[in-house]
This record gives structure tokens, C-alpha cells and sequence, in this order.
């Protein structure tokens, strides 16, 4: 199979690295993936680089053992606390004796919002998105060309990440022998996995659970409205039970997982289980192991409304919150997730339509998912006409590398 009809997503998170292979066509089917754990990350900052690169080559290399394809060029995750975003608007007239708006005047205005946004030396553009423009007084297009107009202005989330951080990954990836072709902010690739067009409509907040940081992503009105990241996961559920219990982290994280529940009021009083590992047979309350999960997830939540506060009136948004993310995986994590942000909540598996199912529906591969669902739909938006329905701006490739080129100078 050509290497061109195929695409390789690659999410470097705390945890693990996920490579997952998609095919291109009408829908994405999925070809093969791989996880493989991964330390070499602290809250989205690789840690340790040469652990980061034998990660990303093994998990590539099994990954197209199994879809029997080989890939030269990644699209690859970006993640941590040093995303940031921020909205920016700008208006421009069609020039005198032109009524009709075509891509040259979405460039140009997209050009005006994008150099509004001041962005400092150690920091670079990741995406500028388009979240709608208004044609004269007509607002909410979705894609204005073709329309007859005087002024057109866009509304653009622009995301930003930190230089060297970013280099420190594609620096992973590229020695491990596989090229970047494009950085995706990962909370944009996971909703593409996870959400429905309506609740993006409606209006929807993404909460992927990670190991190290839980990554959020505000959907208002079709488009992506705010991007942000609470600095706690899974792995400080996992801390706490190491301290809490007096055992070490993978005791842990092995308690967590076979035991592990978020509402400690579900679990009966007397429910004792045999800690793993110990020398001396040791037994623990259940109970207790699920109040010091329910402590810290309540935390977690608390934080991320901490985070949203900044989008104002508008959380919580009127869809509610998607959990995803292996940190979504908690027995209870939903009921815990509604009360704390006081809005309806649903779990969110990545949405696969074939290929080796068990491992792809897992939410801790919702980003590596994502990636290829947004890869497939950039690079069609890229040679096909806008179509309807499209959540980020048609040609959104197109502005992409247009504005590097803009910044690289
Ligand atoms: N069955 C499970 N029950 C509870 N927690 C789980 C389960 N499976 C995985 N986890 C937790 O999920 C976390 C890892 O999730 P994920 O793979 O999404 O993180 P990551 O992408 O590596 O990290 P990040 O996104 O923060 O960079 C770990 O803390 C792990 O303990
Ligand atoms: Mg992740």
C-alpha cells in the first residue's frame, strides 16, 4: 500500500507513546496502532529525550508492522501546560469595485487577526483557526467565499506553544527516524475522536484525563472557543495512594487499577482487598483507597472549573463536559466529574469505524485517534472545495502555512 494513502498520528503523552495508523478515504479506517510506556515526559515537557525517541520507534515501528505500511512523516501532538490560546478579531472592506469575497480576502483578514495577536519570541503559532466570520452585518458564516459583501471580519482562536519545548519533541521524533508534518494541539485531536457535531454546536467542554495533565478544550457554537490545561491527572491519583497506603508507585498504580473507584460512598464499609507485592500480606479498607481517589479527582475537577473561569458566563457550556483520556477510565469518575462542575458529563471513547477495535476504543488513545481523524480531514480540506460542516476553516492548511511563513521571518 502506497505510503501517500496513509496517515501515522503520534501522541507523546506522560505516559505512553501512541501510534496509531489510519487510511485515507470516505471514512477513517484504522490500520494498526501501538502503545508503548513512556516516562520520558513530565506534564507535556519531555524529560528525557533519548527514552522519548526508543519509545516513539518502537511504537512506530509495531504500529506498521501491523497495518503493513511504512510511514516517512508524523502528525504529532502537542500537550502541557505551555499551550496557550487566545481570540483575536480583525475587519477588513473588499476593495472598491469588488462585491464578492474570495479566498485571496479570507487570507487577508485572517492575515489582519493573526498579526493582531501579539506573541512573545519563545512562543510559537501551533494553529490559527477560524471561528466564524461576519459578511456586512451577517455573523456566524461558516465560509464566506463566493458571498456578495462590503467588509468581512473573522473571529480566530490562535494557539501558541512554547518554542523550545516544541523542538525538544519534533527532536524525538525526527531521531527516531520519522518526519513532523504537521503539530496538533492534542485537545483539538481528541475532540475529533470523541465529540459529535452537535454538542460542538450546542457547546462542550473536552476533559482528557491524562497521566500528567488534564487537557481541555471549549466547544461553543461549532468552533473551538478556549484551550486550556489543568496541571493534575491520573499519575497524582496514583502519588496518593503511594503515600496514603505506604507503598510504592507501581504498587500503587497496580491498586488503582484493579481496585480503584471515585466515589468512595459506593463502596461498602467493610470491603477489605490484599495489597499487591508486600513481603508481609497486608490488607487495606477499599472504602479508604476510594476516599483518597475521590480527594484528588474532586481536586482535579475543581481545577479544571478554576481554569474555565476565564471563559466567563459561558461555562458551563449547555452540552455539558466529555471525560476521555486513560484518567477517564476511574470506575465512578463521571458522577464525580457532574457534581464538581455542576453540568452534565459523559464518558467519550475515540469513534473508530474498523481495525483492531480493543485497543483503539480505549479513551487513553483518543489523541493518537484524533490525530489521524484531523490529518484526514486537513488534508482534505487542502485539495477539496470548503464543504459544509467543516468545524475549523476549509482552508485551514492553507492559513496554517501561510502564517509560518509569516512568523518565520
Ligand atoms: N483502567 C484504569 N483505571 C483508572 N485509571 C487508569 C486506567 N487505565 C489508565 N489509567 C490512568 O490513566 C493515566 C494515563 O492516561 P493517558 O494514557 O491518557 O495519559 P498520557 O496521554 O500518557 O498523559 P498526558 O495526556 O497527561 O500527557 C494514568 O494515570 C493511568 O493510571
Ligand atoms: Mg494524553
Amino acid at each position: 500500500m502506497a505510503g501517500a494513502e496513509t496517515l501515522l498520528g503520534l501522541d507523546i503523552g506522560t505516559t505512553k507513546v501512541a501510534a496509531v495508523i489510519g487510511g485515507r478515504g470516505p471514512q477513517v479506517r484504522l490500520l494498526g496502532a501501538a502503545s508503548v510506556p513512556c516516562s520520558g515526559l513530565r506534564r507535556g515537557i519531555v524529560a528525557d529525550v533519548p527514552e522519548t525517541t526508543e519509545a516513539v520507534r518502537e511504537a512506530v515501528t509495531k504500529a506498521q508492522r501491523m497495518a503493513g505500511v511504512e510511514l516517512e512523516a508524523a502528525w504529532v501532538g502537542i500537550t502541557g501546560q505551555h499551550i496557550g490560546s487566545l481570540n483575536s478579531r480583525a475587519q477588513i472592506q473588499l476593495p472598491r469595485g469588488k462585491r464578492q469575497v474570495s479566498w485571496a480576502e479570507v487570507e487577508r483578514v485572517m492575515a489582519a487577526a493573526v498579526n493582531a495577536v501579539s506573541i512573545s519570541p519563545g512562543r510559537q503559532m501551533i494553529h490559527a483557526i477560524s471561528r466564524g466570520f461576519t459578511v456586512d452585518d451577517e455573523p456566524r458564516v461558516r465560509n464566506p467565499v463566493g458571498l456578495s459583501a462590503g467588509r468581512l471580519a473573522v473571529e480566530t482562536h490562535v494557539i501558541t506553544a512554547s518554542r523550545n519545548l516544541v523542538e525538544n519533541v519534533t527532536k524525538c521524533v525526527e531521531q527516531a527516524g520519522i518526519g513532523v508534518a504537521e503539530l496538533v494541539a492534542e485537545p483539538l485531536a481528541a475532540a475529533d475522536a470523541v465529540l459529535t457535531d452537535d454538542e460542538e454546536e450546542l457547546g462542550v467542554v473536552l476533559v482528557d484525563v491524562g497521566g500528567g495533565t488534564t487537557d481541555l478544550a471549549l466547544f461553543l457554537g461549532g468552533s473551538i472557543a478556549f484551550t486550556g490545561a489543568a496541571p493534575v491527572a491520573g499519575n497524582n491519583v496514583t502519588h496518593d495512594l503511594a503515600v496514603a497506603l505506604g507503598v510504592t508507585y507501581p504498587t500503587a498504580e497496580q491498586v488503582k487499577l484493579a481496585h480503584g473507584c471515585a466515589r468512595a460512598a459506593l463502596v461498602p464499609e467493610d470491603e477489605m482487598i490484599t495489597l499487591p507485592g508486600e513481603e508481609e500480606e497486608r490488607a487495606v479498607s477499599r472504602r479508604f483507597v476510594a476516599e483518597v481517589i475521590e480527594a484528588r479527582v474532586e481536586e482535579t475537577f475543581r481545577l479544571v472549573a478554576q481554569e474555565m473561569s476565564s471563559v466567563g458566563d459561558r461555562w458551563p457550556p449547555p452540552g455539558g463536559a466529555v471525560l476521555t483520556g486513560g484518567g477517564s477510565l476511574l470506575p465512578s469518575i463521571a458522577g464525580v466529574a457532574r457534581d464538581t462542575l455542576g453540568c452534565r458529563t459523559r464518558l467519550g471513547r475515540p469513534r473508530v469505524a474498523a481495525g483492531p477495535m480493543e485497543l483503539l476504543e480505549s479513551p487513553a488513545l483518543a489523541t493518537g485517534v484524533g490525530l489521524v481523524y484531523y490529518a484526514q480531514r486537513e488534508g482534505e480540506s487542502r485539495h477539496a472545495e470548503p464543504r459544509r460542516g467543516f468545524r475549523l476553516l476549509p482552508a485551514l492548511g492553507r492559513v496554517i502555512s501561510w502564517a509560518r511563513e509569516l512568523f518565520s521571518s
